[in-house]
């Protein structure tokens, strides 16, 4: 299975940082084999990153949908405005958005079904605070995320959803999951998924870790049997360091 490995640039770059990125990494891509490069700008580059990429393979994604088709939700972008755009993929259930702007399960499963409806990819991000790991409770917080998010979704439309785990203390902070830590929580989230879908497609669901990752340890998540690709923030922003991430050998 090709690993994907997904740029989440947040809230950083204007347009004039967003083309000296494409053009300096566009040359890097094109040596890349075995592995599918997604980049998720802010909403306002999405239509001039479209123009960018096109001829490459580098895909694009949005970081986040309101689950409305569309009317009076003033600020909002609904999924049907990002796939015009150009988007195939859209991050949802953030850490930050859940943090920062509220998002309950509840919304962000609104979300998925609307994303999935207008046949967007959706990459949805579980993880745990450190309070809750130390408490011992990561895999209920995880069940419950993740059953929640998945409410009313069929097995088939799981097809196009990939499962991001970020640990939320290893967002930003330097500080990443251990090998054993990232292996343990995905083969949780992979058992999980066996049950909501049939075995085949849980085998076959795209399970990815967020938090931290580096031109340093991508090596180190990349060997990790249920890691099938990474989430990556900081790291995405310089595009020779996203380029050495993207080229990690995998076996
Ligand atoms: P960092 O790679 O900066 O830790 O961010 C991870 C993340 O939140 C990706 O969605």
């Amino acid at each position: 299975m090709p690993k994907i490995l997904i740029a989440n640039w947040k809230m950083n770059k204007d347009l004039k940082d967003a083309a000296s990125f494409i053009k300096a990494f566009k040359k890097d891509i094109k040596k890349i084999k075995n592995s599918a490069a997604v980049i998720c700008p802010p909403f306002t580059l999405l239509h001039e990153m479209k123009k960018m990429l096109r001829g490459s393979s580098i895909k694009l994604g949005a970081q986040n949908i309101y689950f409305e088709e569309k009317g009076a939700f003033t600020g909002e972008i609904s999924a049907s405005m990002v796939k015009d755009a150009g988007c195939e993929y859209v991050i949802l259930g953030h850490s930050e958005r859940r943090q920062y702007f509220n998002e309950s399960d509840e919304l962000i499963s609104k979300k998925v079904k609307s994303a999935l409806k207008n046949s967007l990819k959706v990459i949805l991000c579980i993880g745990e605070t450190l309070e809750q790991r130390n408490n011992n409770s990561t895999f209920n917080v995880l069940q419950n995320q993740l059953e929640r998010c998945l409410k009313d979704v069929s097995e088939k439309e799981i097809e196009n959803i990939s499962i991001a785990y970020e640990p939320v203390w290893a967002i930003g902070t330097g500080k990443n999951a251990t090998s054993e830590q990232a292996e343990e929580a995905h083969k949780f989230i992979r058992s999980l998924l066996s049950k909501i879908c049939n075995k085949n497609a849980a085998a076959n669901a795209i399970i990815i870790y967020g938090g931290s990752v580096n031109e340093n340890n991508i090596a180190d998540f990349m060997r990790i049997k249920d890691v099938n690709g990474v989430l990556v923030g900081g790291a995405s922003l310089n595009p020779e360091t996203f380029a050495k991430i993207c080229s990690v050998r995998v076996l």
